[in-house]
């Protein structure tokens, strides 16, 4: 049996083992996930004791996704760009830091909603590590435009110059897109686990366009509420990205590849 886990802190709350279990049942993996609480200020000795233990490799999650970066030796593009690791994988030969964020949110979008990206305007809403580490993946089909909007609007415009070479973005607050329209509105912020809203004026969905909210919780978070009520044609939460980011992950451990279709069904009826 390999060993896997999820690291963070607080960690009761997630997902992720139950996600693992399902795709290790599935795919008949000889494998185990649990989760692990590690204390906010001993991240590497929890995870060198969890690799002592034979662990194979480890999700990492709130607050760790920076230090991960750190511990990693190698990292690939995604996780340096995003400097953000939400996946360990232990070799014989040293730790590989991986980032599969975005992945499953592109992934999420255009195979499971059916929502190709190429030519799109899309606006990203957030500029904090979850919006950083899918602005490389969205970036890769081609959208027509990436707009980056924050509240603090400076952290937008260090994205945009982050990225500015991988496509066309445009970066600002929330007051620089008023009377524009995109097809993808994506909530990258955490107002979601506030119950708030970001301060987007009406208007902002264009035709056939899709509202995207990275969090998800109990029903409607308070962006998707706004977006059914202002035309948007379709509306996603963050469920199908947590379970996609979860198989790209399990990807990279075993080679195998769930699917992803059941759980994410399964997860939707019991939130
Ligand atoms: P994460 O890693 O989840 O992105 P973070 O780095 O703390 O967390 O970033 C939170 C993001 O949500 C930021 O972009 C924040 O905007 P500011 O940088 O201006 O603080 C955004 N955010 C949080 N609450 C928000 C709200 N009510 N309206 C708009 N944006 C909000």
């Amino acid at each position: 049996t390999d060993f896997y886990a999820v690291i963070g802190n607080p960690v009761a709350h997630s997902k992720s083992p139950w996600i693992h279990a399902e795709f290790s049942r599935q795919t008949g993996q000889d494998m185990q996930y649990e989760a692990i609480l590690a204390p906010v200020n001993a991240f590497p000795a929890t995870v060198a004791v969890f690799r002592e233990r034979g662990g194979k490799g480890m999700n990492v999650t709130v607050p760790f996704k920076l230090e991960a970066c750190k511990l990693a030796g190698r990292l690939t593009e995604r996780a340096d760009a995003a400097q953000a690791v939400n996946t360990l994988v232990f070799n014989a030969d040293g730790t590989l830091g991986a980032n599969t964020d975005g992945a499953g949110l592109v992934r999420d979008i255009m195979v499971n909603l059916g929502f190709s990206l190429t030519g799109k305007r899309v606006l990203l809403m957030g500029a904090g590590g979850a919006a950083r580490g899918v602005v490389l993946p969205l970036l890769e089909h081609d959208p027509s435009i990436l707009a980056i909007v924050n509240r603090t609007q400076q952290k937008a415009h260090a994205l945009q110059q982050q990225f500015s070479c991988y496509g066309t973005i445009v970066s600002g607050d929330y007051a620089d897109i008023l009377g524009e329209k995109f097809d993808l509105v994506i909530n990258a912020t955490s107002a979601s686990l506030k119950g708030e809203l970001p301060p987007l004026s009406p208007g902002i969905f264009a035709a056939e366009s899709l509202a995207y909210d990275m969090m998800y919780g109990d029903g409607y978070t308070p962006f998707l509420q706004f977006a059914k009520q202002q035309g948007a044609s379709r509306l996603a939460d963050g469920i199908g990205m947590l379970v996609e980011q979860a198989a790209e992950s399990f990807f990279l451990w075993r080679g195998v590849r769930p699917e992803t279709g059941p759980i994410i069904k399964m997860l939707k009826l019991h939130t």
